[in-house]
């Protein structure tokens, strides 16, 4: 390390004291990252070569290959170390219950990793279909599945995040609209308890969101959403269960209200996993949905992206899909192939809104949801959202908070009460677990949204409902000075939104 790395005291600056501590090491310095240490020259010319014969091995020209690379002088236990610690410093799915309402923090299990390992999934894609047979195979059973799953006719896998389907669902319905002679319809209808990107989704897609009120039990208002509709309505984007956790028992009548002034029905999939093998969106009504893999199919959620957020489709809509998809080619392009093997072609729908993201989408991310499915099956599907639903219902019943809306599903939504949300999430930290989600839906005063998921047994369930116990007995004043035991304690998120720090160089800087 060079002295460049010195900082005065970290300890001083109490917002980051455990962040310090944790980059802080013992003579006073700030702990560079690995590719900032001592560098050192590694032969790599046997890489290049072939048995040392001097002939290049390499499929790029000569003057492109090298044969030294400087490369930071590590030892293995080092590394180990490193990435160990680092890893400990944040809390993750595989460190804890994670149950953060809505967003469906699943455990990713290891065998999708090992299958999206396999050196057969490391296609480059750029190559010719015929080549790729088999990935174009997986990805032509995955948009089946999945459209076998949300009742929909056709599915894009292309979007790298639920809110990127949101807006590629909502551009599909704007050109669905446009095709048909309707462009003037401005007005996407959103219910209030909806997520924040579905409002985002709308404005981006150039439309006028109304906002929908609940009706006092926790559903869509009928008589408001009647007050809403127009000849102006493009469509109206629902959360079913919707994000208080409760099933929209009208659906099919909101569904006949939307369709009859001709106006589309779009399904948030955030909340599949309520559903999953026991209804289907497509049967309620619905024209177009999103699927967030991470939440439902325990895919890495991809912070944002990079992701999967695949989008299906009614027939009506199909020729609207982002292009290529993936088809089984017909038979008389696949005239002398193996009659008893299909083969694969990408092809370019119709009114297709163009493309949205390189090639496929996320290949990995589509192979580990493809792998999910595949070894879930139907009857494993359907058991996830049975024991969801379960998990959920088991720990309300534990907690000493009020749970104001009812009967709900996979996630429900207790109040704080007097105390405050946010304080109480960072409170739970302290007890080892991780927060629900604070704030949202405003409906409920001080709302804590908490989904345990299918993956916690009674034991871990009790021990959430022990935290949240524990921290609901405790006094404002514990629970402003939360988290106590965490790496970082508070940290001011809308700071680090907006001028994010993104190199430790930079908080030397502001130290000295
Ligand atoms: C109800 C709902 N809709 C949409 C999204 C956006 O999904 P993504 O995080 O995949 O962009 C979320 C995310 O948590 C959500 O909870």
């Amino acid at each position: 390390m060079s002295d460049d790395h010195t900082t005065s005291d970290p300890t001083t600056d109490a917002s980051q004291v455990r962040y310090d501590q944790a980059r802080y090491v013992n003579d006073g310095q700030y702990e560079p990252l690995l590719s900032e240490k001592d560098q050192t020259s590694v032969d790599i010319s046997s890489d290049n070569n072939d048995d040392g014969d001097g002939d290049s091995n390499s499929p790029l020209p000569d003057d492109l290959t090298r044969d030294e690379l400087e490369l930071p002088g590590l030892s293995e236990p080092e590394l180990a170390r490193h990435y160990t610690r680092l890893s400990q410093m944040i809390y993750g799915i595989d460190s804890g219950p994670y149950p953060l309402g809505s967003c469906t923090m699943k455990y990713n299990p290891k065998f999708t990793e090992d299958v999206a390992a396999l050196p057969s999934a490391a296609v480059h894609p750029d190559r010719s279909a015929e080549s790729i047979q088999g990935t174009l195979e997986l990805l032509y059973r995955l948009q089946d599945y999945l459209g076998r799953i949300g009742g929909m006719d056709a599915v894009t896998l292309q979007p790298p995040a639920g809110a990127a389907g949101e807006f590629v669902g909502i551009r599909v319905a704007a050109a669905y609209h446009e095709h048909n002679g309707e462009g003037h319809r401005d007005e996407v209808i959103i219910p209030e308890s909806a997520h924040g990107t579905n409002f985002a989704t709308a404005a981006l897609g150039g439309y006028d969101v109304v906002s929908l009120p609940s009706d006092e039990d926790g559903r869509v208002d009928l008589e408001a959403l009647e007050a809403a509709l127009s000849e102006n309505t493009a469509a109206l984007m629902l959360t079913n269960p919707n994000t208080l956790g409760l099933f929209e028992r009208d659906i099919e009548e909101i569904a006949d209200m939307v369709h009859d002034v001709g106006g589309l029905l779009y399904y948030d999939g955030a909340n599949l996993n309520a559903l999953l093998g026991r209804a289907r969106p497509g049967d309620m009504g619905f024209d177009v949905m999103h699927y967030n893999v991470h939440k439902t199919f325990a895919t890495p959620h991809g912070g944002g992206g990079p992701g999967a957020g695949p989008v299906g489709v009614v027939g009506e809509l199909e020729s609207f899909l982002p292009a290529p998809r993936v088809r089984e080619a017909d038979t008389e392009t696949n005239a002398g192939a193996d009659s008893e093997k299909p083969t694969y072609e990408l092809f370019d729908p119709d009114h297709t809104i163009g493309k949205v993201h390189g090639f496929q989408g996320n290949w990995l991310v589509l192979v580990k949801a493809f792998a999910y499915i595949a070894r879930l099956g139907d009857e494993g599907l359907t058991d996830a959202s049975a024991k969801a639903v379960l998990n959920a219902n088991y720990l309300a019943s534990q907690i000493e908070y009020d749970v104001p809306y009812g009967p709900f599903h996979h996630e429900f939504v207790a109040s704080a009460g007097d105390q405050d949300a946010a304080d109480v999430a960072k409170r739970m930290l302290d007890y080892g677990v991780h927060p629900p989600t604070t704030k949202w839906p405003e409906i409920v005063p001080e709302a804590l949204m908490t989904e345990p998921t299918e993956i916690e047994s009674k034991d871990t369930l009790d021990r959430l409902a022990a935290a949240f116990n524990a921290v609901a007995e405790e006094s404002d004043g514990v629970l402003e000075d939360a988290p106590e035991r965490t790496t970082a304690r508070r940290i001011d998120q809308t700071s680090a939104a907006r001028n994010p720090r993104l190199s430790w160089h930079e908080l030397a800087e502001e130290d000295t």
